[in-house]
């Protein structure tokens, strides 16, 4: 019967999430040179914490649009990402913009809660600064999860396609890439050293969601 199984099968994986890595040959000085600006924003817990103090909340003024103060930087990243969205996808009838970016900003004995980043087509993160191996690493959990009615223990669940939840590393120049729906974490930075990373946003420029009628959207709508 083993047998069988292992000569004779095909195994579908279907509707995978994709993250895509790569590892960017550059300082990013600039960015780490402005790390400590205001308006970089906190894990939701930290800020949480700090629902008390309404001092905090007056001058808490978040900075989402990061990326336009580094017009090459900006442009790296979305060349690296339109190329693979293009390239990988098949995407080609559409260009891609950054909508939102942003550097988080996560001290010692933070966590960043697990969330998504609604409002989005893809996602990413570059880790611009400095790491080691207690900065908190960034976890992606298996969205299908809250569908699954079972939680079996697995001899293989450390594998890509089967695991719950995948753990990407933080180091200098690291760039992810994902789909905005899928929800992710930061582990606590268990350092004494704050935790820098610049998170952004990605859309479609031109005409989208063409065949669900009225969803349809075009950028050039709303442009000045
Ligand atoms: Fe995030």
């Amino acid at each position: 019967m083993t047998r069988y199984i292992e000569e004779h099968r095909e195994v579908h994986q279907l509707f995978a999430s994709h993250l895509y890595t790569c590892d960017l040959d550059d300082p990013f000085n600039e960015l780490k040179d402005h790390k400590e600006d205001p308006g970089h924003v906190y894990p939701g817990e930290y800020w949480g914490a700090q629902q008390n103090s309404k001092a905090k909340i007056d001058n808490y003024n978040p900075d989402y649009r990061v990326l336009e103060k580094f017009p090459e930087i900006k442009e790296k990243i979305l060349t690296i990402c339109s190329d693979y969205l293009k390239g990988y996808f098949g995407y080609t009838k559409n260009d891609f913009l950054i909508s939102t970016s942003w550097i988080t900003i996560t001290p010692p004995s933070v966590i960043s809660t697990e969330h998504n980043h609604r409002g989005a087509f893809f996602s990413g993160v570059l880790y611009f600064d400095e790491y080691d191996e207690k900065s908190g690493r960034l976890v992606f959990v298996d969205p299908l999860t809250l569908l699954k009615p079972y939680n079996l223990e697995s001899i293989y669940e450390m594998d890509r396609d089967k695991c719950w939840s995948y753990v990407i590393t933080p180091a200098h120049g690291r760039l992810c890439l994902f789909p905005s729906y899928l929800r992710h974490k930061v582990e606590k930075n268990t350092s004494d050293v704050t935790r820098y990373s610049l998170a952004f946003n990605i859309l479609p420029k031109g005409r989208w969601n063409v065949s669900d009628s009225d969803s349809m959207i075009d950028s050039e709508w709303f442009a000045e």
